[in-house]
């Protein structure tokens, strides 16, 4: 049996004796915390914690890591609920172009964006797509990752698409990341589909999400509703045919036009819409009162420059929030969580205590991992970031563009943060 104490911590942030599954509006400002804390971890799961004041001491000492945080924050590790880890090459010579001036949108609509990628996709062997997509999950866990959700999405031929769900697959047994797998086959029409992009939606309904589903490999299902992408009709029915197949809507919508992609995941019980750069009012009274998690992405509206989620109209509506990085080759090629969070303070007016809600306990709801990761609390897994000598979370934000945090814990496990690695 491993087991971990962790003493002397500072600050333990986001402890609930009974978590909720998420926070929404007002109480996403709330962070529960104990001063001068400490936590014990058995296999992998966190068993107790409590105030040093009222530690009861080690009365066995067998086979047990103790680990001094004076001076340090813990708190649950970040859970990345939007990703495409999982790519082959690079999209740079798209980074240039846009330097020169082009837009995201234009270098899609002459065949560049997602089509580009799925050209390399095609060309590119599992265990190569597997070993960079490690690579890039590990350094997402040196900057405090310790649950990640991954999309398929670059293949767009049901040969192709296995093959990215089987990567991810894959990855589940290499790293001690959870992963969660979505499929996105529903990322753009492809090049073949052109003058008929009905028949892809057919294609995509008769053929691959069946056979996805009869595979069990992956849980969710996205589709990118977007003028030039997938219509709203398209989207519905789509959703509809993976919710058959019993796989749930995540959605990509609102990145660039409000086409009514919101109510229509809404309508179909989808746990988290994504993007949400452009919201309408109508946008948030479909979201009110439902199960349904708003993400936003901002590491994406940094990098290709787009409006950044209006995350106050969000929250101030009593909504919940959650973040993610989207790390993907063509909108946002980085994985760092800290980044995201600091600029969700900077450019969306979140406050430290509501980035920490977003990025823990509501990314773990919009990955469905709610009951197991996200908080501080007794049974759920042992994923928690031990900081860099802090004053307070907000310090976390406040240094952009820099990793506070010294050791990541992943289900009992510890590895180093980035100072110790370099
Ligand atoms: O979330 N918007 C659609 N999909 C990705 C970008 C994909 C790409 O450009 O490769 C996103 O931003
Ligand atoms: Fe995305």
């Amino acid at each position: 049996m491993s087991r971990i104490l962790i003493k002397n911590i500072k600050t333990l942030l986001g402890v609930y004796d009974e978590a909720p599954s998420k926070l929404s509006g007002k109480a996403m400002n709330d962070l529960p915390s104990i001063d001068n804390a400490w936590l014990a971890i058995e296999d992998g799961l966190i068993a107790d914690y409590g105030s040093m004041a009222d530690w009861p001491g080690i009365s066995d000492w067998r086979g047990l890591e103790i680990i001094e945080a004076d001076g340090r924050l813990v708190l649950p590790a970040w859970c990345d609920s939007h990703t495409h880890t999982v790519y082959a090459g690079s999209r740079v010579g798209e980074f240039v172009d846009r330097i020169h001036g082009l837009t995201y949108e234009q270098i899609a609509a002459r065949g560049g964006g997602i089509l580009n990628s799925a050209a390399l996709m095609a060309n590119t062997e599992e265990e190569v797509l597997v070993e960079s997509a490690l690579q890039r999950l590990n350094e997402m866990q040196a900057m405090g990752t310790g649950a990640v959700e991954i999309k398929s999405g670059y293949g767009l031929t049901i040969e192709s698409e296995l093959k990215m769900l089987r990567v991810i697959d894959q990855l589940k047994t290499l790293t001690p990341l959870t992963i969660k797998a979505t499929f996105l086959g529903a990322h753009a029409i492809p090049k073949e589909y052109k003058a008929n992009p009905g028949a892809y939606v057919d294609h995509l309904i008769n053929d691959m999400i069946p056979e996805v589903a009869a595979q069990g490999i992956a849980e969710f299902i996205d589709v990118f509703c977007e003028e030039n992408y997938f219509t709203v009709a398209q989207t519905e029915r789509i959703l509809e045919a993976g919710i058959k197949h019993g796989l749930r809507p995540k959605t990509h919508v609102n990145q660039f036009n409000a086409i009514g992609g919101v109510a229509a995941s809404v309508k179909y019980n989808a746990l988290s819409v994504d993007h949400l750069e452009v919201l309408t009012d109508e946008d948030i009274q479909a979201l009110t009162a439902t199960s349904t998690m708003p993400v936003a992405l901002p590491g994406c509206s940094l990098f290709i420059k787009i409006p950044y989620t209006p995350a106050r109209k969000i929250i101030d509506a009593g909504l919940p929030l959650a973040l993610a990085t989207d790390y993907n080759p063509g909108s946002a090629p980085s994985g760092n969580m800290n980044l995201v969070n600091s600029l969700a303070c900077i450019y969306m007016g979140m406050t430290p205590n509501e980035v920490v809600n977003a990025s823990t306990l509501n990314g773990a709801y919009a990955m469905g991992l709610e009951k197991s990761h996200g908080t501080i609390t007794i049974g759920k897994k042992a994923n928690l970031i031990i900081t860099e000598p802090l004053r307070e979370p907000g310090e976390m934000m406040y240094s952009f563009g820099r990793n506070k945090i010294e050791r990541l814990i992943i289900g009992g496990s510890t590895s180093l943060g980035h100072r110790a690695k370099s």
